[in-house]
Protein backbone atom coordinates (compact mmCIF):
# COMPACT_ATOMS: atom_id res chain seq x y z
CA UNK A 1 0.00 0.00 0.00
CA UNK A 2 0.86 2.99 -0.67
CA UNK A 3 2.19 5.89 2.27
CA UNK A 4 -0.54 8.84 2.74
CA UNK A 5 0.81 12.29 2.88
CA UNK A 6 -0.23 12.14 6.74
CA UNK A 7 0.04 8.70 7.86
CA UNK A 8 2.61 7.63 10.68
CA UNK A 9 5.36 5.72 9.51
CA UNK A 10 5.99 1.84 10.04
CA UNK A 11 8.31 2.90 12.66
CA UNK A 12 6.60 5.54 14.66
CA UNK A 13 3.37 2.58 14.75
CA UNK A 14 5.96 0.31 15.68
CA UNK A 15 7.67 2.28 18.41
CA UNK A 16 4.02 3.26 20.20
CA UNK A 17 3.35 -0.30 19.98
CA UNK A 18 6.33 -0.82 22.39
CA UNK A 19 5.54 2.23 24.31
CA UNK A 20 2.51 0.72 24.76
CA UNK A 21 4.00 -2.49 26.13
CA UNK A 22 6.42 -1.14 28.24
CA UNK A 23 3.21 0.31 30.15
CA UNK A 24 1.57 -2.39 30.16
CA UNK A 25 4.09 -4.47 31.67
CA UNK A 26 4.58 -1.63 34.16
CA UNK A 27 1.44 -1.54 35.34
CA UNK A 28 1.46 -5.40 35.67
CA UNK A 29 4.72 -5.76 37.73
CA UNK A 30 3.31 -2.77 40.38
CA UNK A 31 0.37 -5.15 40.82
CA UNK A 32 2.13 -8.13 41.19
CA UNK A 33 2.05 -9.72 38.22
CA UNK A 34 4.69 -11.24 36.35
CA UNK A 35 4.22 -10.39 32.65
CA UNK A 36 6.29 -13.14 30.99
CA UNK A 37 4.80 -15.95 32.64
CA UNK A 38 3.20 -18.35 30.35
CA UNK A 39 -0.24 -19.64 30.60
CA UNK A 40 -0.84 -21.14 26.80
CA UNK A 41 -0.03 -21.24 23.08
CA UNK A 42 -0.78 -19.37 20.49
CA UNK A 43 -2.05 -20.85 17.56
CA UNK A 44 0.18 -19.05 15.56
CA UNK A 45 3.02 -20.53 17.35
CA UNK A 46 4.95 -19.07 20.47
CA UNK A 47 3.30 -18.77 23.96
CA UNK A 48 0.63 -15.98 25.62
CA UNK A 49 2.19 -14.30 28.65
CA UNK A 50 0.41 -12.29 31.27
CA UNK A 51 1.25 -9.63 29.14
CA UNK A 52 -0.40 -10.58 26.00
CA UNK A 53 -3.35 -11.72 27.90
CA UNK A 54 -3.67 -8.33 29.56
CA UNK A 55 -3.87 -7.11 26.02
CA UNK A 56 -6.41 -10.24 25.06
CA UNK A 57 -8.84 -8.73 28.15
CA UNK A 58 -8.92 -5.21 27.16
CA UNK A 59 -9.75 -5.53 23.65
CA UNK A 60 -12.50 -8.27 24.86
CA UNK A 61 -13.92 -5.37 27.45
CA UNK A 62 -14.19 -2.80 24.10
CA UNK A 63 -14.94 -5.25 21.27
CA UNK A 64 -17.85 -6.11 24.14
CA UNK A 65 -18.80 -2.76 25.09
CA UNK A 66 -18.84 -1.70 21.00
CA UNK A 67 -22.22 -4.39 20.79
CA UNK A 68 -24.45 -2.02 22.93
CA UNK A 69 -25.22 0.68 20.72
CA UNK A 70 -25.75 -1.50 17.36
CA UNK A 71 -27.55 -3.75 19.43
CA UNK A 72 -29.73 -1.13 20.91
CA UNK A 73 -30.75 0.89 17.32
CA UNK A 74 -31.86 -3.06 16.13
CA UNK A 75 -34.04 -2.74 18.81
CA UNK A 76 -35.61 -0.03 17.77
CA UNK A 77 -35.24 -0.89 14.08
CA UNK A 78 -37.18 -3.61 14.40
CA UNK A 79 -40.01 -1.61 15.71
CA UNK A 80 -39.93 0.17 11.85
CA UNK A 81 -39.25 -2.99 9.52
CA UNK A 82 -43.19 -3.51 8.55
CA UNK A 83 -42.88 -6.69 10.75
CA UNK A 84 -46.14 -8.45 12.33
CA UNK A 85 -46.38 -7.27 16.02
CA UNK A 86 -45.45 -9.97 17.92
CA UNK A 87 -41.95 -10.20 15.96
CA UNK A 88 -41.42 -6.93 16.05
CA UNK A 89 -42.27 -6.39 19.72
CA UNK A 90 -40.21 -9.63 20.46
CA UNK A 91 -37.04 -8.17 18.45
CA UNK A 92 -37.15 -4.86 20.55
CA UNK A 93 -37.25 -6.49 23.89
CA UNK A 94 -34.31 -9.38 22.84
CA UNK A 95 -32.34 -6.78 21.37
CA UNK A 96 -32.69 -4.45 24.22
CA UNK A 97 -31.75 -6.91 26.65
CA UNK A 98 -28.75 -8.29 24.22
CA UNK A 99 -27.29 -4.36 24.46
CA UNK A 100 -27.48 -4.05 28.10
CA UNK A 101 -25.45 -7.74 28.60
CA UNK A 102 -23.12 -6.75 26.15
CA UNK A 103 -22.40 -3.71 28.28
CA UNK A 104 -22.46 -5.54 31.14
CA UNK A 105 -19.80 -8.06 29.64
CA UNK A 106 -17.70 -5.32 28.71
CA UNK A 107 -17.96 -3.24 31.59
CA UNK A 108 -18.90 -5.83 34.47
CA UNK A 109 -17.39 -9.03 33.52
CA UNK A 110 -14.03 -7.71 31.17
CA UNK A 111 -13.07 -3.98 32.01
CA UNK A 112 -13.18 -4.90 35.77
CA UNK A 113 -10.40 -8.45 35.38
CA UNK A 114 -8.37 -5.62 33.04
CA UNK A 115 -8.66 -2.90 35.92
CA UNK A 116 -8.06 -5.59 38.70
CA UNK A 117 -4.76 -6.66 36.45
CA UNK A 118 -3.40 -3.12 36.08
CA UNK A 119 -5.01 -0.36 37.52
CA UNK A 120 -6.39 1.00 34.77
CA UNK A 121 -9.43 0.92 32.74
CA UNK A 122 -9.30 -0.52 28.81
CA UNK A 123 -9.59 2.08 26.19
CA UNK A 124 -12.41 1.70 23.65
CA UNK A 125 -10.45 1.70 20.69
CA UNK A 126 -8.94 -1.59 21.98
CA UNK A 127 -12.12 -2.67 20.06
CA UNK A 128 -11.56 -5.28 17.68
CA UNK A 129 -15.01 -3.84 15.70
CA UNK A 130 -14.27 0.23 16.12
CA UNK A 131 -16.68 1.64 18.71
CA UNK A 132 -20.36 0.74 17.89
CA UNK A 133 -20.92 4.34 16.39
CA UNK A 134 -20.54 3.26 12.82
CA UNK A 135 -22.97 -0.30 12.62
CA UNK A 136 -25.59 1.92 14.79
CA UNK A 137 -25.36 5.13 12.21
CA UNK A 138 -26.18 1.79 9.63
CA UNK A 139 -29.37 0.76 11.19
CA UNK A 140 -30.93 4.51 11.61
CA UNK A 141 -34.52 3.45 10.64
CA UNK A 142 -35.22 5.10 7.02
CA UNK A 143 -38.71 5.41 5.61
CA UNK A 144 -38.91 2.67 3.92
CA UNK A 145 -40.30 -0.45 6.02
CA UNK A 146 -38.66 -2.73 3.63
CA UNK A 147 -35.30 -1.06 3.13
CA UNK A 148 -35.29 -1.49 7.28
CA UNK A 149 -35.88 -5.22 7.48
CA UNK A 150 -33.72 -5.75 4.80
CA UNK A 151 -30.99 -3.99 7.04
CA UNK A 152 -32.38 -5.81 10.05
CA UNK A 153 -32.02 -9.22 8.84
CA UNK A 154 -28.50 -8.51 6.83
CA UNK A 155 -27.01 -7.25 10.48
CA UNK A 156 -28.92 -10.07 12.04
CA UNK A 157 -26.77 -12.49 9.98
CA UNK A 158 -23.54 -10.74 10.95
CA UNK A 159 -24.03 -10.58 14.25
CA UNK A 160 -24.86 -13.96 14.82
CA UNK A 161 -21.59 -14.67 13.31
CA UNK A 162 -19.95 -13.85 15.44
CA UNK A 163 -21.68 -14.67 17.80
CA UNK A 164 -21.20 -18.26 17.16
CA UNK A 165 -17.83 -17.98 17.14
CA UNK A 166 -17.24 -16.05 20.57
CA UNK A 167 -19.08 -18.60 21.87
CA UNK A 168 -17.21 -21.77 20.22
CA UNK A 169 -14.10 -20.61 20.44
CA UNK A 170 -13.21 -17.10 21.51
CA UNK A 171 -14.76 -18.18 24.63
CA UNK A 172 -13.53 -21.63 25.96
CA UNK A 173 -10.10 -20.57 24.76
CA UNK A 174 -9.99 -17.60 27.38
CA UNK A 175 -11.07 -20.18 30.33
CA UNK A 176 -8.46 -22.62 29.21
CA UNK A 177 -5.95 -20.24 29.42
CA UNK A 178 -7.48 -18.53 32.66
CA UNK A 179 -7.50 -22.18 34.29
CA UNK A 180 -3.66 -22.62 32.97
CA UNK A 181 -3.04 -18.85 35.05
CA UNK A 182 -4.13 -20.49 38.06
CA UNK A 183 -4.86 -17.04 39.98
CA UNK A 184 -7.90 -15.71 41.88
CA UNK A 185 -8.76 -12.83 38.87
CA UNK A 186 -8.63 -15.85 36.35
CA UNK A 187 -10.63 -18.17 38.45
CA UNK A 188 -13.18 -15.60 39.36
CA UNK A 189 -13.18 -14.51 35.56
CA UNK A 190 -14.32 -18.56 34.65
CA UNK A 191 -16.75 -18.57 36.99
CA UNK A 192 -18.38 -15.39 35.51
CA UNK A 193 -17.52 -16.46 31.71
CA UNK A 194 -19.36 -19.54 33.14
CA UNK A 195 -22.39 -18.35 34.77
CA UNK A 196 -23.15 -14.93 33.06
CA UNK A 197 -21.59 -14.36 29.43
CA UNK A 198 -22.05 -17.62 28.27
CA UNK A 199 -25.57 -18.30 29.17
CA UNK A 200 -26.16 -14.39 27.74
CA UNK A 201 -24.38 -15.28 24.79
CA UNK A 202 -26.47 -18.86 23.99
CA UNK A 203 -29.52 -16.13 23.91
CA UNK A 204 -27.67 -13.90 21.47
CA UNK A 205 -27.24 -17.16 19.28
CA UNK A 206 -30.82 -17.80 19.80
CA UNK A 207 -32.24 -14.43 18.39
CA UNK A 208 -30.33 -14.94 15.08
CA UNK A 209 -32.06 -18.33 14.70
CA UNK A 210 -35.18 -16.62 15.08
CA UNK A 211 -34.56 -13.53 12.44
CA UNK A 212 -33.84 -16.50 10.53
CA UNK A 213 -37.07 -18.32 10.87
CA UNK A 214 -39.06 -15.50 11.01
CA UNK A 215 -37.74 -13.35 8.52
CA UNK A 216 -35.60 -15.42 6.14
CA UNK A 217 -36.62 -18.95 5.95
CA UNK A 218 -39.68 -17.81 4.45
CA UNK A 219 -37.70 -16.33 0.87
CA UNK A 220 -36.30 -17.16 -1.86
CA UNK A 221 -33.26 -19.10 -1.69
CA UNK A 222 -30.88 -16.15 -2.84
CA UNK A 223 -32.18 -14.41 0.34
CA UNK A 224 -31.43 -17.15 2.87
CA UNK A 225 -27.72 -17.94 1.02
CA UNK A 226 -27.20 -13.79 1.31
CA UNK A 227 -28.22 -14.72 5.62
CA UNK A 228 -25.38 -17.23 5.68
CA UNK A 229 -22.77 -15.86 4.11
CA UNK A 230 -23.31 -12.85 6.38
CA UNK A 231 -23.49 -15.27 9.12
CA UNK A 232 -19.96 -16.18 7.66
CA UNK A 233 -18.71 -12.53 7.22
CA UNK A 234 -19.25 -12.18 10.57
CA UNK A 235 -17.21 -15.73 12.15
CA UNK A 236 -14.20 -14.46 9.52
CA UNK A 237 -14.28 -10.64 10.48
CA UNK A 238 -12.82 -12.23 14.31
CA UNK A 239 -10.37 -14.66 11.95
CA UNK A 240 -13.11 -17.79 12.79
CA UNK A 241 -13.38 -20.57 9.86
CA UNK A 242 -16.60 -19.97 7.71
CA UNK A 243 -18.88 -22.74 8.57
CA UNK A 244 -20.14 -25.01 5.32
CA UNK A 245 -24.19 -25.33 4.58
CA UNK A 246 -25.07 -28.18 6.17
CA UNK A 247 -23.78 -26.93 9.54
CA UNK A 248 -25.08 -23.73 9.70
CA UNK A 249 -28.52 -25.49 8.76
CA UNK A 250 -28.17 -27.47 11.33
CA UNK A 251 -27.18 -24.42 14.19
CA UNK A 252 -29.97 -22.80 12.59
CA UNK A 253 -32.31 -25.94 13.33
CA UNK A 254 -35.58 -26.41 11.66
CA UNK A 255 -37.99 -24.21 13.67
CA UNK A 256 -37.94 -21.01 15.60
CA UNK A 257 -37.30 -20.71 18.96
CA UNK A 258 -40.11 -19.45 21.51
CA UNK A 259 -40.16 -15.66 22.20
CA UNK A 260 -39.91 -16.53 26.45
CA UNK A 261 -36.95 -18.68 25.11
CA UNK A 262 -35.11 -15.50 24.05
CA UNK A 263 -35.56 -13.66 26.69
CA UNK A 264 -34.29 -16.19 29.32
CA UNK A 265 -37.61 -16.91 30.40
CA UNK A 266 -37.84 -20.83 29.70
CA UNK A 267 -34.42 -23.34 29.36
CA UNK A 268 -33.59 -23.96 25.50
CA UNK A 269 -32.51 -27.98 25.49
CA UNK A 270 -30.72 -27.34 22.53
CA UNK A 271 -30.34 -30.48 20.06
FE1 LIG B 1 -21.18 -10.41 24.86
FE1 LIG C 1 -23.48 -11.37 22.55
Amino acid sequence: MEARGNAPSLQSVLADAASVRERSRGRLIDRGLDPDHTIGDAESGGAIDIATFYEIIGATSATEKAGQSPTHALARLALQAGLPSEVADTLFLAYNQQSAEEAGHGDKVFANAYFRMGGAAPSGDLSAVGEGGDAARFLQPSEDPRENKRRLGSFAAVLGGIETFALQQVFPRLMSLCEHWNHPIGRDLVRQIHDVVRPEESRHVLIWRYVFHQLIAPKAPTVIDAFMQGTNAGRTQFGGAALDRETLERMLGTHSPTPRQLLGKDRVFDS
